[in-house]
């Protein structure tokens, strides 16, 4: 099935590995245009090489660390110099440490909220000019299954994420119009290295094996598995389609069914 997107351009943050690199490369099997981030250049620059050569897109990669405010607007110019503009976007970071509400101090919070509050801000603010000039954009924002049901080892994670749904969903009000949408995908737990070292910690914390926790978390998940990072990737591709245009203002779970929640 034709998406409807090739040769849009689509900037893609921590991109390197994880999630980010997911939806990079489920978009790239798009033939959408990338530009990707994350902190570490060899890192991105790895990953570019990656994508170039399995899916022949034109992908820019550069060194930004998004919870800096100059740092995307440095990004931004690099990729607006490169691609004259941006379509869809997807905004993503990395996850702040695991740990108990009173385990953190206000400086924790603050870091947090940088790094998954105000980077998603920031983004959007940097790049949706172009899309209000082409009237046409994809706006995804990644945040986690706990916006909807709070994990209790993540506290950090769980104060900072919520606002990003509340900032999505007013921009999603001011932009469909537009023929931008915005939204917030909500994951469970799909493999990646965060999943893995978050498993490490509750296994120090359970007192258990890393193999315990991972079987404990499976048996909250009605599909019984953690997910696969492509099942997101494809997620995210379909939301940035030319298909998805009347779905905004909304948060998507993936979770295997782990949110026991009516609504
Ligand atoms: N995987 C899941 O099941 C899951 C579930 C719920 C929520 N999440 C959230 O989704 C996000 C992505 O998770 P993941 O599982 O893909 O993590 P991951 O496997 O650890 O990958 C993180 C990616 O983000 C980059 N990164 C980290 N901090 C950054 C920063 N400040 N600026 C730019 N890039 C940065 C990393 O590259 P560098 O180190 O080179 O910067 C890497 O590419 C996190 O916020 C995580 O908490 C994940």
């Amino acid at each position: 099935m034709d998406l409807k997107i090739k040769d849009k351009v689509a900037v893609v943050t921590a991109a390197s590995r994880g999630l980010g690199r997911a939806a990079a490369e489920a978009l790239a099997a798009e033939g959408v245009k990338l530009a990707i981030c994350s902190r570490d250049r060899a890192a991105i620059d790895e990953a570019a090489g990656q994508i170039r050569k399995k899916f022949a897109v034109e992908v820019l990669s550069e060194v930004c660390d998004v919870s800096s405010k100059t740092g995307i607007e440095a990004f931004k110019d690099k990729v607006i110099e490169h691609f004259g503009t941006c379509h869809i976007l997807f905004a993503n970071a990395g996850g702040p440490p695991p740990g108990k509400v009173e385990e953190f101090a206000e400086a924790d919070f603050r870091k947090a909220l940088d790094l998954n509050l105000l980077s998603t801000i920031n983004l959007v603010n940097a790049f949706l000019p172009f899309m209000k000039q082409q009237e046409w954009g994809r706006i995804l924002a990644s945040t986690s299954i706990s916006v909807k049901q709070p994990i209790p080892t993540l506290a950090l994670s769980n104060v900072s994420r919520a606002g990003v749904v509340a900032f999505i969903k007013s921009l999603s009000l001011d932009i469909a119009h537009l023929n931008i949408s915005a939204n917030v995908l909500a994951p469970g737990f799909i493999m990646t290295g965060r999943v893995k070292s978050l498993l490490q910690d509750r296994a120090q914390r359970e007192g258990t094996t890393y193999e315990e926790a991972l079987e404990n978390v499976k048996n909250t998940i009605p599909a019984q598995k953690i997910g696969d990072p492509e099942d997101f990737g494809a997620l995210c591709a379909f939301l940035a389609s030319g298909y998805a245009s009347y779905i905004t203002g909304d948060t998507i779970l993936i979770d295997g069914g782990m949110y026991k929640g009516i609504m």
